[in-house]
C-alpha cells in the first residue's frame, strides 16, 4: 500500500498501475474509519483491480456553524484499517493541495438537494458535488462506491454522474449498523454513554415509519408514528422526519415505486442520520 498527499504523487502511483491493470475502484472518504467504510473498501477490493482510498474532510461541504474544526481525524489508525482492506493507494491530500485557489465555479444542484439533509445544509451537496468531482477527474476510477447510509448524497452523485456523462459507475453499498441497528458513523463518537444508548431509537423509528406505509399508505400517519417513537425515548431534537420517493427526493404519489423515509436528529455534540429504501410491495 502506497500512501500520497500531493496530486503529482498520486498522478505517478495511478500511471504505474494504470499500465497493468484494468479497472480502478475508488472509495472517497473523510476519514475516522469505520466497517461503513471497510464494507465499501472489501466491495471495491472484489471488484476491481486496483483500490484508491482517499481521506479528505472537505470544507467546502461545511457550513460555517458546523463541526469542520472537531471532524475526528486519525490518520494512523486509518491507513491501519486501508492496509489490512488490501487497499493499493491512499490518497491523503491537504487543504491547500486540493484548493490552492478559491473555486470560482460552483455546482448548483436541484430539487433532489433542496430537501432532507440539503434543506437543514444550504449549500453542502455543493461542496460534495465539488469535491467529488476533483476527485472523481484525479483518479479517474472505473468504478466508485458510495454508502446508503448517505442515501441523499448518493442520489445526488448519481444525477451528477448521469447529468454529465461522468465515464464512471456508482455502485450503492449498504449501511453497516451496530447490533442494536444503529448505523456505524465517525460521528457517532461524539455521544455520551446516555446519547448512546438512546441513539437506536432513530433507525426504530424509520422501520416503524417503513412499515407502517407499508400497510396503511399514509406518508403522515408513518411519520407520526416515527415521530412519537424518537419523541419517547429520546432527548433528541428532530431535525426532520420524511418519507419521499427515491432516488427522486419527490413527494410520493399513487405512481411511487421505491420509497425513502429518512430522518436527522440532533443530540448535544452530534447530528444523526439514517433511512430505510424499500419498494412499494414491501420488499
Ligand atoms: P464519509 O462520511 O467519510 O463517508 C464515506 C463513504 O462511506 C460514503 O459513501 C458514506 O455513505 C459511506 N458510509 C458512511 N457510513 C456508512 C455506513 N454505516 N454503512 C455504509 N456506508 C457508510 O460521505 C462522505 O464521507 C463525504 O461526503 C464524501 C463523499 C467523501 C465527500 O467529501
Amino acid at each position: 500500500m502506497i500512501t500520497v498527499h500531493t496530486i503529482a504523487a498520486l498522478k505517478e502511483q495511478l500511471a504505474i498501475f494504470r499500465s497493468t491493470t484494468q479497472s480502478i475502484g475508488f472509495v472517497p472518504t473523510m476519514g475516522y474509519l469505520h466497517e461503513g467504510h471497510e464494507s465499501l473498501l472489501k466491495k471495491a477490493r472484489n471488484e476491481n483491480d486496483v483500490v484508491v482510498l482517499s481521506i479528505f474532510v472537505n470544507p467546502s461541504q461545511f457550513g460555517p456553524n458546523e463541526d469542520l474544526d472537531r471532524y475526528p481525524r486519525d490518520l494512523e489508525r486509518d491507513l491501519a484499517i486501508a492496509k489490512k482492506s488490501q487497499v493499493d493507494i491512499v490518497f491523503a491530500p491537504s487543504i491547500e493541495e486540493m484548493y490552492p485557489t478559491k473555486m470560482k465555479i460552483h455546482f448548483l444542484a436541484e430539487e433532489q438537494s433542496k430537501v432532507l439533509c440539503g434543506a437543514s445544509r444550504p449549500g453542502h451537496f455543493e461542496g460534495v458535488l465539488m469535491v467529488v468531482t476533483k476527485l472523481f477527474h484525479l483518479v479517474s476510477p472505473t468504478r466508485a462506491y458510495f454508502g446508503m447510509k448517505d442515501a441523499q448524497q448518493l442520489a445526488i452523485i448519481e444525477t451528477l454522474v448521469r447529468d454529465y456523462n461522468f465515464p464512471l459507475e456508482i455502485i450503492r453499498g449498504e449501511t453497516i449498523r451496530e447490533e442494536d441497528g444503529l448505523a456505524k458513523s465517525s460521528r457517532n463518537v461524539f455521544l455520551c454513554e446516555k446519547e448512546r444508548e438512546e441513539a437506536p431509537a432513530l433507525f426504530q423509528a424509520l422501520v416503524l415509519a417503513k412499515e407502517h406505509f407499508q400497510k396503511h399508505r399514509s406518508v403522515i400517519d408513518a411519520i407520526q408514528k416515527a415521530t412519537e417513537h424518537v419523541t419517547k425515548n429520546t432527548n433528541a431534537k428532530i431535525d426532520y422526519l420524511q418519507l419521499l420517493e427515491y432516488p427522486s427526493l419527490a413527494e410520493v404519489t399513487e405512481d411511487s415505486q421505491e420509497m425513502i423515509v429518512a430522518g436527522a436528529i440532533y443530540f448535544e455534540n452530534a447530528r444523526l442520520i439514517d433511512n430505510q429504501i424499500f419498494n412499494v410491495k414491501g420488499e
